[in-house]
């Protein structure tokens, strides 16, 4: 589903060259579930961003199912991510002026979908990460563990095949944390959905199928 071949990532300004990633192999499975560990600044946002299309590597090559990325235009990787990535984002993202409703529909404007059914389906995702009672509310009028739970309702509407998720769980008590978990587990086991997921909750991550360890971008075993 995702493969990385020596993928490294170097970030400069005129000043300083940070590498970010070192030497990267992963190949992730279709319908495999597996979370990425390791301590801060280690590179998990920055692997997770290369494999969502969102950021390039400096050197290595991304295949998102056999197609080469690399030399995709940014509309061709915009269309990609839409149709088969859910992120969600380590600092959620949401779109201030909008309201719950309208930032988990967000995904599904580039569908032919009615207004009616994305509606609909926003709701359900809505109801599934137990939010129904704050659809008409704005992302400043919620706690930070409910924006967190919007933004996995926006990563999952569409269906997608694949979840990127940066600490999911990492705003939330460990009983919201365990049904984000579930509801992450059953979309994997019922819809095939590749998951992963970056946590530093070994607890979470020990229920996933494989641990990928990183230590100053590179990965460790
Ligand atoms: N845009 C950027 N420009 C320069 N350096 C960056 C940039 N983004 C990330 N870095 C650096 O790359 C390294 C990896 O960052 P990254 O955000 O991937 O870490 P992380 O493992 O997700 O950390 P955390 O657990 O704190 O979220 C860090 O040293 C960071 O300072
Ligand atoms: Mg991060």
């Amino acid at each position: 589903m995702i493969k990385l071949n020596v993928v490294d990532k170097v970030y400069r300004t005129d000043t300083i060259e940070t590498t970010a990633l070192k030497n990267i192999n992963l190949q992730v499975e279709k319908g495999e579930f597996l979370s990425i560990m390791g301590p801060s600044g280690c590179g998990k946002s920055t692997l997770l961003n290369i494999m969502g299309l969102l950021d390039k590597p400096s050197s290595g090559k991304v295949k998102i199912e056999e197609l080469e990325v690399g030399t995709f235009g940014d509309r061709k990787l915009a269309k990609i991510r839409n149709r088969k990535i859910g992120f969600v984002f380590q600092s959620f993202h949401l779109i201030n002026d909008l309201s719950v409703l309208d930032n988990v529909e967000i995904p599904l404007l580039y569908r032919r979908l009615s207004g009616k059914e994305r509606k609909g389906r926003a709701l359900e995702v809505l109801e599934k990460v137990g939010l129904s009672a704050r659809v008409k509310h704005f992302p400043r009028q919620l706690s930070g563990g409910q924006c967190q739970r919007v933004a996995i309702a926006r990563a999952i509407v569409g269906n997608p095949e694949i979840i990127l998720a940066d600490e999911p769980t990492g705003n939330l008590d460990s009983v919201m944390g365990a049904e984000i978990m579930d509801i992450l587990m059953k979309l994997n086991k019922e819809a095939n959905t590749t998951i992963v997921m970056v946590t530093h909750d070994i607890h979470l991550a020990e229920q996933t199928q494989r641990i990928i360890r990183l230590f100053d971008g590179s990965q460790v075993m």
